[in-house]
């Protein structure tokens, strides 16, 4: 049965694309909770979205997990709703007559309460989904794929260019491997250990090295990091005069530079604190150009565990202990 023919339950209203009528105003999903596992209940009697006029309401059909929101339960009050990569059908239209239409299947990049039934979505952080493109491949999309894609474009154009990318099989790192690749780089991938190679092999990579000791690797035009801790510094002295590293994450820990470090060759270059959300009014826009990609198969997303939603405690243990390939995607059920 195609999405946009099953029934979806809306704000204890008539759901007019459907005729459906639907109950009380409520509907299940995650809040933190310090007394669950993980951090994370799954609630049955949230309110319904009151979605405002550029937003529409999507039925939420899978979602993916990421490191910043395991800080954020963590830090969260009580009751507080996560959720950021989102993936669904909408079952209500902007009020502004904006944005996607009822039926259309979307991929959303969100700041919160993602992980329900159903969620409001301003529309500029929606695309419309080809049918070639599964609610579980979106919803690994939003949040890793736009780093990669946004941080590949501090470096301009790579074609031809050495690009060096670490933690290349990781949930930003498999995108941004992929997405430099065909931009016609020429990709080095740092990964954790040799059973890591062919992942990165498969994914684009021209060169894979395990670590970034060989004076001769390099100079690279634009480096990806999202490890820090020493691998920061190892990979600034590979840098190419003038060229850029975007700094987006430090899962391995806090890094020490010196100036020295630029003085190996990477006179002048540059280190940008690189965040994906920003800018917030094109993420739709790159959302689209990566489901495209999707869609026309240039672009896999590596997902390495897909769960039923009730597991979500699950995901994250997996994504902490470093079992995981890529992304870890729920299905909403
Ligand atoms: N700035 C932003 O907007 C933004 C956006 C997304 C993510 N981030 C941050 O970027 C970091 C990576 O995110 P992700 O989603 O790609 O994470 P991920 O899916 O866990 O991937 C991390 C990658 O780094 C490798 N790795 C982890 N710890 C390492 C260490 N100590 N030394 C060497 N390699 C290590 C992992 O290798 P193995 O798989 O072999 O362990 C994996 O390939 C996180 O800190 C995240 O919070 C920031």
């Amino acid at each position: 049965m195609p999405d946009s023919a099953r029934t979806v339950r809306l704000s204890g209203r008539t759901c007019g694309w459907l005729g459906l009528v639907e109950k009380d105003g409520v509907m299940r999903g995650f809040i933190t909770d310090p007394a669950a596992r993980g951090g994370l209940r799954l609630a049955d009697d949230l309110p319904e979205p009151d979605p405002a006029a550029d937003e529409v309401v999507v039925a939420v059909r899978a979602y993916a997990v990421n490191h910043d929101e395991a800080n954020l339960i963590a830090r969260r009050p009580d009751g507080w709703r996560p959720g950021q990569d989102v993936a669904g059908v909408v079952v209500r239209a902007a009020a502004s007559g904006k944005g996607p239409a009822v039926g259309d299947r979307v991929v959303c990049y969100l700041d919160w309460e993602g992980w329900a039934e159903r969620v409001a979505v301003p529309v500029h952080c929606t695309a419309v989904l080809d049918d070639r493109v599964s609610f579980e491949a979106a919803a690994a999309l939003p949040i890793a794929g736009l780093t990669a894609l946004r941080a590949l474009r501090v470096g301009g154009a790579v074609l031809g260019r050495q690009v060096l990318i670490t933690g290349a099989t990781g949930g930003v790192g498999q995108y941004a491997v992929q997405l430099a690749a065909a931009a016609g780089a020429r990709v080095t991938a740092l990964v954790s250990s040799p059973e890591r190679e062919a992942e990165a092999r498969a994914l684009g990579a021209r060169h894979i090295v395990t670590s970034l000791d060989d004076a001769g690797l390099g100079p690279f035009h634009l480096i990806l990091d999202g490890i820090g801790g020493p691998i920061t510094a190892q990979a600034i002295r590979r840098i190419a005069p003038g060229g850029h590293l975007a700094w987006y994450g430090n899962i391995g820990g806090a890094a020490e530079l010196n100036l020295a470090d630029f003085y190996a060759q990477g006179w002048n270059a540059h280190i940008v604190g690189f965040i994906s959300p920003v800018p917030e009014e094109t993420k739709g826009e790159d959302l689209g150009i990566l489901a495209d990609l999707v869609a026309d198969g240039r672009l896999t997303p590596l997902i390495g565990l897909t769960l039923d939603w009730a597991q979500t405690a699950d995901a994250f243990e997996a994504l902490a202990a470093r079992t995981l390939r890529g992304k870890a995607v729920l299905r909403v059920t």
